[in-house]
């Protein structure tokens, strides 16, 4: 295998007509998100040097020459920081010490201190303040990955971006590469600032026109790595597994001629894009194309993929999201949580070792109360990266405030061997998130969702960080609290209104890990029966005397065995499951009773009136922010969507309430109303 090339050091140049790099300009009106002027005041009032050559170093230079231009700079003199390559480092890593009145960033590569540079800005002043002894700083993961949902062409029933959020695509306008990409080069800074290295550019589900991307249309591609490059991101695109076949009339990964068919496709793409990230693969997955097809597996349609990009240094995200979508809803021994496992814990070690299994971090499909998927367990002998939805299809689609951090922090904390062993995030191989950005004047349609980007970022460099803490950096950088007139309000209210936003949005939706209760196709707001006698294998079998899915091993489907112990002896009990999750492993009366002591219909009734109870709360602090202690525009958007969150929080519990009451006749303990 030839050596990976780096783009921090052996990529070519990030401006080939011999300008100096120029940091993306705002367009105006659109709001800066994470970085505006004010984030990067510390670094711009000092005086400042920088050592070093690249690419990387030059986008380096050209950040802390605009900071000094906003913040006056300080003269001339000695450094009162200096940033430097140092060969101690490893790429992407950097360390920060302070001595002698002198702040020192001594980086691996340019990559490093780039990071080093925003670690810098994040710290703010108490980057100059006390001495304080050189402190590392390394990724988790060398793979921190954005995934985008785009769609080239306006696809008629998911639109520019599927399930997108927040406008249309930051890189395509119905059909075509988007003339302007300063939004896509400023991204590309959002981005790296929060240590993102790597991006797809396209939806999963490949259409007819974006599977020209991989041939045809190349040069889109090339110019979409350019807006990348200098921050460091490597551009990544999502193929069709059939590719080969609009030229053999197969994809059969065992024919030599499919093989001959990637490896001449792939050198193509690294002619056009010497530095290009990998292949991103959805096969037999609700109607993609996939191995299935020719009777092969898995392991061999990952591999002719893998086999031809290896040469170039570039890996395949393989996606495990494997189920029958065409399933009959009469048909109780199917159970689609059981399916990714069924299908890739027996091609444990088969796979080649470009090849990254990507593993959506539930079972199911992103909902806002799953299981940790078993697959991340089940596969030692093979590259896993755990998939985010950073976008938030199932978790109030942006019009709510729902805060995933801590959610995302739960699931990498997860221990499959118990406490003892090792957690998802040191199982992990990467992560990777759906993106929720999009050319929406604040990037993500709620402004407040912007944090949900920027701690995927930050969980995808150290995934121990403590989500509060990770909640003050992002508010720290983006709303400058110290220079408004009261920033404990300010940050106290934005702490009270997204900290447990999660387990509020928990609360009034679908109760305890049940899933699902949302519109068909769309998935927002509430229909309890919406996917009950669907093919999509996503039920929670409510009858008079109960509800939930038996996943145990003794009287279910035997997803609970998918686990190792002790966790499939605790799913697998009704009496040992957590709470949160009883409804998704066992179908249980209505009067079964919770380890808090309260029958299951009366925590439904409860946790509904309390979730829509508490996003009343948080309406109400936010309109008693003074006017001017946020940007109006944002103080404005924020309210009209908490607004709707109200409205959507309480048709919820109306729903979920109305339906369980109608099937149980139990009525409410504290006899409230319900419908
Ligand atoms: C969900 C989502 C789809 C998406 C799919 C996937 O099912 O609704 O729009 O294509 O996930 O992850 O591939």
């Amino acid at each position: 295998m030839n050596p990976r090339p780096d783009p921090r050091t052996d990529g070519p140049s990030s401006a080939p007509s011999g300008a100096p790099f120029q940091v993306p300009g705002w367009v105006p009106g659109v709001h800066p998100a994470w970085l505006p002027p004010s984030a990067m005041r510390s670094v711009g009032r000092r005086r400042v040097q920088v050592h070093g050559d690249g690419p990387l170093v030059a986008t380096v230079r050209a950040e802390v020459g605009q900071a000094q231009a906003h913040h006056g700079g300080a003269g001339d003199g000695p450094p009162d920081l200096v940033l430097a390559l140092s060969p101690a480092e490893p790429p992407d890593a950097f360390a920060v010490s302070r001595a002698a009145g002198v702040t020192t960033v001594a980086a691996g590569d340019g990559a490093g201190l780039l990071y080093g540079l925003f670690h810098v800005a994040r710290l703010g002043e108490a980057a100059f303040g006390e001495p304080f002894p050189p402190r590392a700083h390394r990724p988790a993961y060398e793979r921190r990955m954005v995934q985008h949902w785009d769609n080239v062409d306006v696809h008629p029933v998911m639109g520019q971006v599927e399930r997108g959020y927040a406008g249309g695509s930051l890189f395509w306008d119905d059909g075509a590469l988007r003339a302007d990409l300063t939004r896509a080069a400023a991204y590309a800074r959002l981005l790296a600032s929060v240590g993102i290295n790597a991006v797809s550019v396209n939806n999963v589900n490949v259409h007819a026109t974006e599977a020209l991307l991989l041939t045809d249309r190349l040069g889109d591609v090339a110019t979409l790595a350019e807006v990348f490059r200098p921050y460091g991101i490597r551009v990544h695109l999502s193929v069709s597994f059939a590719a080969p076949a609009r030229d053999l009339g197969t994809a059969d990964p065992l024919d030599p001629r499919v093989a001959a068919w990637w490896a001449l496709a792939t050198d193509r793409v690294y002619e056009a894009v010497p530095d290009f990230g990998g292949y991103v693969v959805k096969a037999d997955s609700e109607g993609q194309p996939g191995p299935f097809a020719y009777g092969r597996s898995h392991a061999d349609g990952a591999n002719v993929l893998a086999a031809a990009i290896a040469p170039h240094g570039g890996v395949v995200h393989w996606r495990a999201f494997v189920y029958n979508h065409r399933q009959d809803w009469r048909d109780r021994g199917t159970d689609r949580a059981r399916a990714a496992h069924d299908h890739f814990a027996p091609l444990d070690g088969q796979f080649l070792d470009n090849v990254v299994l990507q593993v959506k971090h539930g079972p199911i499909d992103f909902q806002a109360r799953e299981p940790v998927s078993p697959v991340i367990a089940a596969m030692p002998g093979t590259r896993v990266a755990v998939e985010l939805q950073v976008t938030q299809e199932y978790t109030g689609q942006q019009r709510h405030v729902c805060h995933l951090g801590p959610m995302w922090s739960e699931v990498l904390g997860f221990a499959p061997w118990g406490a003892d062993g090792p957690a998802v995030a040191g199982i992990a191989d990467g992560l990777t998130g759906v993106s929720n950005a999009g050319d929406d004047p604040f990037w993500t349609g709620h402004p407040l969702a912007q944090a949900n980007l920027y701690a995927f970022g930050r969980l995808a460099w150290d995934p121990h960080l403590d989500p509060v803490g990770v909640l003050d950096e992002w508010i720290d950088l983006t709303f400058a609290p110290d220079t408004t007139a009261d920033p404990g309000l300010l940050r106290g209210t934005l702490h009270a209104v997204m900290d447990d936003s999660w387990r509020t949005y928990e609360r009034y939706t679908a109760p305890l890990g049940i899933g699902f209760m949302v519109r068909p196709g769309h998935h927002y707001g509430p229909d309890v029966d919406g996917y009950e006698y669907t093919p999509w294998g996503t039920y929670h079998f409510a009858d008079r005397d109960g509800v939930g899915v038996d996943r145990s091993t003794a009287t279910g489907t035997g997803f609970a065995g998918q686990y190792p112990p002790p966790w499939s002896r605790v799913y697998g009990s009704p009496r040992e499951c957590p709470d949160e999750l009883l409804l998704f492993f066992h179908h249980v009366p209505y009067g079964h009773v919770l380890h808090d002591g309260t029958t299951v219909i009366q925590h439904i009734y409860d946790t509904h009136f309390a979730g829509a109870e508490e996003v009343a709360r948080m309406r109400r602090l936010w309109s008693r922010l003074p006017a001017g202690l946020v940007d109006p525009a944002v103080a404005e958007r924020v309210a009209e969507r908490l607004d709707e969150q109200l409205r959507s929080a309480r048709e919820w519990r109306d729903q979920i309430n109305t339906y369980f009451h109608r099937k149980s006749g139990v009525p409410d303990a504290h006899g409230r109303r319900i419908h």
